[in-house]
């Protein structure tokens, strides 16, 4: 099997991961819900996670990271946490459903949603557009690191410059870049960066969260317990407590802990230009192959390791079943979730055929998909 599927989830882990879990498993009580070991030995490795996630995105601090299942769910607390009817709001074509849908209901309800759109040839953000509507009176403008069909990445720091020219809030969805691509909270200007545990961060499906920027009230999605402030009638307004309500994955969050330490150790460039150089040793055979046509901006150096492509007027599906059944090559077909890129793309009827690489990958990985799809 050579998996080709890293957007979505990433398949190989480190051997760390899973034997952190195993021992979680064994050995967790419910973290905050009481004082003996077991108990203790959970509140230390959220915390500690907290800490590592934090520090990985430079966050204002521990505190100000909460757990969530993954992007779906920290996307639908940033975004409805902050924006109400009667609010302007600045995306764009590149999202995901996660952000496109939370951000369609609240437009149901009143929100002014601005979306702007991309280069039709690349499908890169069209930056002079963005640059205009991020206008005063923007309450926020909730963006994506990463275009999860193309691989191309945003350039978050010019849009949070823009953001504090205009007063308006940044929301970024990394899911596509956490554990990654080098995130600076600060520098970047990110008041809310939502991120998933199954992908780049490599930890365990079922795990991600939300970093907010210290100073900024969310409002949460779920009340209810909380292991403090038991006979309040309120969720308790003190971060992360305020954005968590119920157990945490405990489990799942030591698979991350063990991940970003991982991460950590072996230095998230290193691994960025890995995955990277397979990516791009792959672009190379297949854009000479006659009939292929290859989305997205190449020319972007820094680019997510993500190839989608379709074979003339084949149907993505039709591709992607053929690589797995013939030739054990996983990807991904179809839209991803990714809607409106489609729509730029001129792909909504044939999907792409999507190739995303992790550094667990190797060059022979590279070499037989391209050899694939020569054959096809
Ligand atoms: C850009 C982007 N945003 C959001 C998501 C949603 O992530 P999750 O399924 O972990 O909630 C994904 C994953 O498919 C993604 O690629």
């Amino acid at each position: 099997m050579i998996y080709l599927d890293n957007a979505a989830t990433s398949y190989y882990k480190p051997e760390a991961v899973a034997q952190a879990v195993a021992d979680a498993i064994r050995t967790m009580g419910n973290g905050s819900r009481g004082t003996h070991p077991a108990a203790l030995q959970s509140s230390r490795i959220v915390f500690e996670t907290r800490e590592l996630l934090s520090e990985l995105f430079h966050g204002d601090g521990l505190e100000q990271v909460a757990f969530t299942a993954n992007s779906t769910e920290s996307l639908n607390i940033a975004i409805k946490g902050v924006i109400g009817p009667g609010d302007r709001v600045v995306t764009t074509v590149l999202e995901h459903n996660s952000v496109l849908r939370p951000l369609y209901e609240l437009e149901r309800a009143g929100t002014e949603l601005v979306i702007v759109g991309c280069r039709e040839e690349t499908g890169s953000l069209d930056y002079d557009a963005l640059k205009q509507a991020i206008i005063p009176g923007t309450k926020a403008v909730v963006i994506t690191h990463a275009s999860n069909l193309t691989g191309n990445v945003t350039d978050i720091r010019q849009v949070g410059t823009w953001c504090r020219e205009a007063g308006a809030l940044l929301i970024v969805d990394a899911s596509q870049t956490a554990g990654v691509f080098p995130i600076n909270m600060k520098e970047d200007g990110i008041d809310i960066l939502c991120f998933t545990g199954h992908k780049g961060l490599m930890g365990p499906q079922g795990t991600g969260g939300l970093c907010v920027r210290s100073g900024l009230t969310v409002r949460p999605l779920l009340t209810g317990g909380s292991g403090i402030m038991t006979y309040s009638k309120s969720h308790p307004q003190v971060m992360p407590t305020a954005l968590e309500a119920g157990t945490l994955n405990g489990h799942g969050i030591a698979g991350l802990r063990a991940s970003l330490l991982y991460i950590k150790e072996k230095g998230i460039d290193g691994l960025r230009r890995r995955e990277q150089a397979l990516m791009r040793r792959f672009y190379a055979q297949v854009k000479e192959i006659p009939g292929i046509r290859i989305y997205g901006d190449f020319s972007q150096e820094d680019r997510a390791a993500i190839v989608a492509l379709n074979i003339g007027d084949e149907d993505s599906g039709q591709v992607s079943d053929y690589l797995a059944e013939e030739y054990g090559i996983y990807t991904r077909s179809g839209g991803h979730c990714a809607p409106l890129m489609h729509q730029a793309l001129g792909t909504v009827d044939q999907g792409a055929v999507r190739f995303s690489f992790s550094h667990f990958n190797t060059e022979e990985e590279a070499d037989r998909a391209a050899q694939a799809l020569r054959e096809y």
